[in-house]
């Protein structure tokens, strides 16, 4: 059990771009687990890799049914080597996201409402998902750290963009 630190929005290896991952063997399944276990300290929903400082193309994410979001679907537990992201259609939706990276702080993004991904799972085997809602913008926002992006880089109006104890009721939280 390693709970690593979480590294803030600021600090240069989160504005990187992560390079793939190349061997499916001990490294990748003992970096696997730290985040699991640094995801589940903090109550996260998934993290990704650079998170950690390891700039890798991983990511895992998992939503539970949870009694504090109703309005989620759960998530099944994915942990996602190499991953691709194809929008089907061009339809978005508005959520407030929040970021283990960015902790305390709110921001409304829009991200697109179906895709297909594709990718790795631990072991090496292809993983190949149509998903919505907020499986959707999970695994958006999880593969745009690989890419370096945070999502306040998405917010497209500021005002919607605060803490979380301030925004109060105009903002629906989501699992961060
Ligand atoms: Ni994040």
């Amino acid at each position: 059990m390693t709970v690593r630190r979480v590294l803030k929005m600021g600090e240069p290896l989160l504005g990187q771009v992560a390079a793939p991952v190349e061997r499916f063997d001990a490294e990748l399944q003992g970096l696997v687990q730290d985040m699991d276990d640094t995801m589940r300290a903090l109550n996260g929903a998934g993290i990704a890799a650079p998170q950690i400082g390891v700039s890798l193309r991983v990511v895992i994410f998992e939503v539970a049914d949870n009694p504090r979001y109703p309005h989620v679907s759960p998530v099944p537990y994915t942990v996602l080597v190499n991953p691709e992201l194809t929008p089907l259609g061009t339809e978005q939706a508005e959520g407030w996201e929040g970021c283990l990276s960015v902790p305390g702080l709110r921001g409304l993004v829009p991200r697109y409402t179906r895709l297909r991904y594709r990718g790795y799972d631990l072991r090496g085997a292809p993983i190949e998902r149509t998903v919505e809602g907020f499986h959707a913008r999970v695994v958006q926002h999880e593969v745009d750290h690989l890419d370096g992006i945070l999502y306040p880089q998405r917010i497209e109006d500021m005002r919607n963009f605060g803490f979380e104890d301030a925004l109060g009721a105009r903002m629906t939280p989501m699992p961060d």
